[in-house]
């Protein structure tokens, strides 16, 4: 149960005090609301960044005002067409905002905004669980607000919005998001009316900017268990809206008695298996998409059952314009997934064969820097309910992992670069740019990654010798 006793106790930044003096000075109400007040009651430990102020007054009057009783020349951004003004002290941004009501004439549909009291205030924002403020002026510092019982909803775990839902979503469609993303973060559930109405509500998410969205579905991704959002999203029908590609993944079919696992769930649980081992947003991308081209690569074959051939290459290609769509980085982010899409098998598929030095030293090669993090994505792609299977590619890759340190040691090979270049080839033959020289490159780098010369110098010179002499190459004297 949250406790709300001793509140003025989590007021301790002195910004608080003195917004509540100065408040106090100009005649207006004035209160923390949103998501520190939420994150107060609920205990949750995690650094502040931004603190929401709002006032019955101008916010931005206000702003002006504090930050400069605070320290003189202190600046103040304004955005006068939102009625808005934000300081930055001590690593905190402060954003005030003078409360709001929505009123709508006879003559017009289109609601126009007025000022408002508190209460009016708090039942626009989106959630009951966001819409709790604390007062800061003097006399009633500390004292807590709430009419729409953001505490009882905090401690039921419940997402549910102030007014009827339908209206508080056409305020701002991103909402039906980030209640899934709240659900997600601090584990509660959506209240039934407010997901009834994401659900027939779904595609008015098309009006929202892509940047907004993919902001809340990297909140998403970057709580300790993703999947919890992505089954509501699925659920909801946002999912088809924003990721279609992954919605796909959904449904098994049988055909012949043989059926094939629902993909969909088979990624949900890499993406929160990984979750437990990575950080890395973009190695939680990679788990998300790794199968994302399991759906057009889809055949049946009377002999094999069920196949998704060249479903990691294909899976690769299709991430550029998923990137573009969403808005995510289109650099080296974007090559990092690949790689790993594309990659994602080979582990497995040397772990089922005999894991031989030349086979790893390839996968070295491929991978790069990157080495470690595609064993966690193929780790957590281990997900057969078969114990001997998992233990057997565990072990494997345990195999794996220790062949690959061995290689790395001796060879370099984790940032291959050709140890022979084309103008030490053209140099040592008195060759002009052609054919041999590509011939003679990739024949010195097929010797190393098979084992045959070590990745040095003198070795892979020597090698160069001999293969151009077999290529009836004649060295310089
Ligand atoms: N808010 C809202 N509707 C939105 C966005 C925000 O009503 N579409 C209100 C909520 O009261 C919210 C506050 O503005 O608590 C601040 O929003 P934001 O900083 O985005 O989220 P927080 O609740 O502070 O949570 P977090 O920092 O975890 O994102």
């Amino acid at each position: 149960m949250p406790d709300r006793r001793n509140l003025k106790d989590h007021l301790i930044h002195p910004a608080f005090s003195q917004i509540g003096k100065i408040s106090d000075q100009e005649g207006t109400e004035t209160y923390v609301v949103g998501g520190f007040v939420r994150d107060v009651l609920l205990g949750r430990k995690r650094e502040v960044y931004d603190i929401d102020i709002v006032t019955v007054g101008s916010g931005i009057d206000l702003a002006t005002k504090v930050a400069a009783s605070l320290r003189p020349g202190l600046k103040v951004s304004v955005f006068k067409n939102f009625g808005t003004a934000m300081f930055r002290f001590n690593d905190i941004d402060f954003e005030f905002v003078g409360a709001r009501r929505e009123s709508y004439r006879h003559e017009s549909r289109k609601p126009i905004v007025e000022d408002g009291t508190l209460e009016d205030d708090q039942k626009r924002r989106d959630f009951t669980i966001n819409a709790l403020a604390i007062c800061l002026n003097s006399d009633r510092f500390g004292e807590l607000l709430d009419p729409f019982d953001g505490v009882g909803d905090l401690a039921n775990k419940l997402i549910k919005t102030p007014l009827e839902p339908e209206i508080t979503f056409s305020d701002d469609p991103l909402r039906m998001l980030r209640a899934i993303r709240f659900a997600t973060q601090l584990n509660f559930i959506i209240e039934e009316k407010t997901l009834t109405a994401i659900q027939t509500q779904s595609n008015r998410l098309g009006i929202v900017s892509k940047e907004r969205i993919t902001d809340e579905i990297n909140k998403i991704m970057l709580t300790p268990t993703p999947s919890i959002g992505f089954k509501l999203l699925e659920k909801t029908g946002l999912l088809a809206i924003i990721l279609p590609e992954v919605q796909k993944l959904k449904g098994r079919e049988t055909r012949n008695g043989i059926g094939h696992k629902d993909n969909f769930y088979h990624t949900l649980e890499v993406l929160d298996r990984i979750s437990k081992n990575t950080d890395n947003l973009w190695l939680r991308w990679a788990a998300l998409l790794h199968d994302v081209a399991k759906p057009v690569t889809k055949r049946f074959d009377e002999r094999l059952g069920w196949t998704f051939h060249a479903h990691n290459f294909i899976g690769e290609k299709m991430l550029p314009s998923i990137f573009d769509r969403l808005k995510l980085p289109l650099n080296e982010k974007l090559k990092y997934v690949q790689k790993m899409v594309s990659l994602h098998m080979r582990p497995i598929v040397l772990s089922e064969e005999e894991v031989t030095d030349s086979a790893v030293r390839r996968l070295l090669f491929d991978a790069g820097d990157d080495i470690d993090d595609l064993m966690t994505l193929c780790e957590a792609d281990i997900t057969s309910k078969n114990p001997e299977k998992v233990s057997r590619f565990l072990s494997n890759f345990q195999l794996v992992r220790e062949k690959l340190k061995d290689i790395e040691e001796k060879d370099a090979l984790r940032n291959f670069q050709p140890p022979i270049t084309g103008e030490i080839i053209m140099e040592t033959f008195s060759l002009q740019p052609g054919r041999e020289i590509g011939i003679l490159k990739s024949a010195i780098k097929e010797a190393i990654l098979e084992g045959e010369i070590h990745n040095n110098y003198e070795d892979a010179y020597q090698f160069m010798l001999t293969k151009g002499k077999e290529l009836g190459l004649a060295a310089k004297a």
